[in-house]
């Protein structure tokens, strides 16, 4: 057994999107991943990404001091994942990203634990419009204060397999003929394809992430993490609409559409858009550049165009497959 294998890393966030993805990686270099999740069984799907014991689930909340001071404890690594993409009840921003993330802080700094990787967002900022982003900014400087030395990653919109953002797109242009994006201006104008995002690969995201564990070379320090290309709303609608093969109609509407909107669409169980995810939607999500990127990991990005169509073909008429399939071929 190497010495790598036998050190632990604690993943709060483990059964999400992200958190799956860096259990298998981590499991995958010999790390023992002890996964915090509100409900274990829910999360068993993770078990198999290792080795029969690799990874264990424990109970716990962000929020609850004692159970993130037990997750920590004898940990080698600590990785918080932890977020909400709109408040309900007692899961407000406040509670979950700032609050929590000086829980899990303070926790490792009590623990001993050597490295804490935490994940924000871009645009990050206590003067940003959106709430989101406020709490983002407070769970940084609670984060930075609790833990000097820990890595600070904010990436940009996530794709992936599993991601909510491409496949949100994707399953509108499977049910609605029209699919709408917000903007300021007309749509020819300077500005007119809606907000800006610079999506990057969730293997890069993961991958950043297992060398600031890694190592000390990211102590202390925030990075951007973002795709090599800046795309315009309209732009990845596109995009999403070529990989799904919908082919269609793509409108840009006004911003007070999208607010209406929001005020109904909030009250869904899973809500579809909140008033404040508008706010952040205006404000788009691309590197300041002010921040090194993942070109400091020696990580090359992936394109969007790459991995997209992969999944997205999910989306796809049957009947498309079913004329590719009875396409006699050349030949026959
Ligand atoms: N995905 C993106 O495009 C993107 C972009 C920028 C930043 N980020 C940030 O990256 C992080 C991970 O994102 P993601 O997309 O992987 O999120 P996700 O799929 O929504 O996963 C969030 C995870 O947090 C857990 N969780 C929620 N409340 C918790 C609590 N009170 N205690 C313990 N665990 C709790 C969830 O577990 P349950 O099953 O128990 O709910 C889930 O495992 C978040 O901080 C997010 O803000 C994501």
């Amino acid at each position: 057994m190497t010495e790598q294998s036998e050190k632990l890393i604690t993943i709060f966030g483990g059964s999400g999107f992200i958190g799956r993805h860096l259990v298998r990686r981590m499991a995958e270099q010999g790390w023992r991943v002890r996964v915090v999740v509100r409900d274990t069984e829910r999360a068993t799907f993770l078990k198999v990404a290792g080795r029969v014991g690799q990874i264990s689930l424990v109970p716990g909340s962000i929020s609850n001091e004692q159970s993130v001071e037990a997750a920590v404890q004898g940990a080698d690594a600590v990785v918080n994942l932890v977020g909400v993409l709109y408040q309900r009840g007692k899961r407000s921003f406040q509670a979950i990203h700032a609050n929590g993330a000086a829980n899990v802080a303070k926790a490792a700094a009590k623990a001993g634990v050597k490295r804490l990787v935490h994940i924000s967002a871009l645009g990050a900022d206590t003067a940003s419009p959106s709430k989101y982003a406020q709490s983002k900014a407070a769970g940084e400087s609670a984060v930075r204060d609790a833990f000097p030395g820990a890595t600070i990653l904010r990436p940009s919109v996530i794709f992936g397999a599993e991601d909510g953002f491409f496949n949100l797109f994707g399953w509108m242009m499977q049910i609605f003929p029209v699919v709408p994006f917000f903007t300021n201006t007309v749509p020819h104008a300077e500005g007119g394809g809606g907000p800006k995002f610079q999506p990057v690969y969730v293997g890069d995201v993961v991958a950043a992430i297992s060398q600031a564990v890694s190592g000390e070379a990211h102590a202390g320090k925030t990075y951007e993490l973002a795709g090599p290309r800046v795309y315009d709303m309209r732009e990845i609608l596109n995009m999403v609409n070529d990989a799904t093969q919908r082919k269609r109609w793509i409108i840009g509407v006004p911003y007070f559409i999208a607010s209406m909107q929001a005020l109904f669409l909030q009250f869904l169980p899973t809500p579809l858009l909140t008033p404040d995810q508008v706010k952040q939607l205006k404000i788009g999500s691309v590197c300041s550049g002010t921040l090194p990127g993942l070109d400091a990991f020696g990580i090359a990005p992936t394109a969007a165009e790459a991995i997209i169509p992969t999944y997205l073909k999910r989306y796809r008429a049957l009947q498309q497959t079913k004329r590719l399939r009875m396409t006699p071929r050349k030949g026959h």
